[in-house]
């Protein structure tokens, strides 16, 4: 598999990709949809996101899930996408926040501070070890009991979904930036079962791509209970 984008690569196709990310819904929004309906998201109180885009999956929840006193609070490398998310996000900007970050994995936000991580279409970017290194800040910074709320391209099950992952891991191999740096990966095979419950787990296809929808509780590590 050829190595995936550099935090620096990646800033510069999302600097330059902007508001055309709201075109890959066809593919997205059935997993997105999933994953709203699983992560009981009327009973959260801070929502924290790592790499919102334009900030559409923010605005669906703040108008029809979050409750009014929920927090959210997001984070992107990309200085577009934080200047659209943050347009797109004025209407609740009371309680929405969204910031530039460096592209670390290293989050900035104090210790159980939130009781939802939603990371949509960005893990399967990361290397590796930053997919690890942002799991363990998403356990740091979730409550007792928090859930970790995910979506991403998968390897698709089915003669035309497999069909289609190979091309696009074949694409990948010779040209990751072509397809914003994105791959097909298992999310659930990253989360330890000592430090997480899966609460959800499916594979969505639309159009030939699958992407795979994850909702899991934070388990406290030493005793391995949720609260
Ligand atoms: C494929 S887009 C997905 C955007 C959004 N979550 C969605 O579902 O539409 C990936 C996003 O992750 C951001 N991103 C990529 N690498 C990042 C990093 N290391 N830290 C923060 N954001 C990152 C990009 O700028 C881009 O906005």
């Amino acid at each position: 598999m050829a190595p995936t984008l550099t935090p620096e690569q990646a800033k510069a196709f999302y600097d330059r990709f902007g508001a055309k990310q709201d075109r890959q819904g066809f593919y997205e929004n059935p997993a997105r949809r999933d994953l709203i309906a699983q992560a009981d998201f009327e009973t959260a109180a801070a929502v924290f996101e790592f790499g919102c885009g334009t900030g559409d999956f923010a605005a669906r929840l703040l108008a029809e899930h979050l409750p009014r006193q929920c927090s959210y609070t997001a984070v992107d490398i990309s200085g577009t996408m934080v200047r659209l998310a943050r347009a797109r996000l004025a209407p609740w900007r009371d309680r929405a926040r969204v910031d530039p970050s460096s592209g670390s994995t290293t989050l900035e936000a104090a210790d159980g501070a939130f009781d939802r991580f939603v990371s949509t279409y960005v893990l399967d970017l990361l290397s590796d070890e930053d997919i690890r290194g942002l799991l363990a800040e998403a356990h740091r910074i979730l409550s007792p009991g928090g859930r970790l709320c995910l979506a991403g391209l998968t390897r698709g099950a089915g003669p035309v979904a497999s069909l289609v992952s190979g091309i696009w891991e074949a694409l990948f191999a010779v040209r990751p930036a072509l397809l914003g740096g994105c791959r097909p990966i298992a999310l659930c095979g990253y989360l330890d079962p000592d430090r997480w419950r899966i609460e959800h787990r499916s594979v969505r296809t639309a159009f030939g791509i699958s992407s795979e929808v994850l909702v899991a509780a934070r388990l406290d590590r030493e005793t391995g209970l949720q609260e």
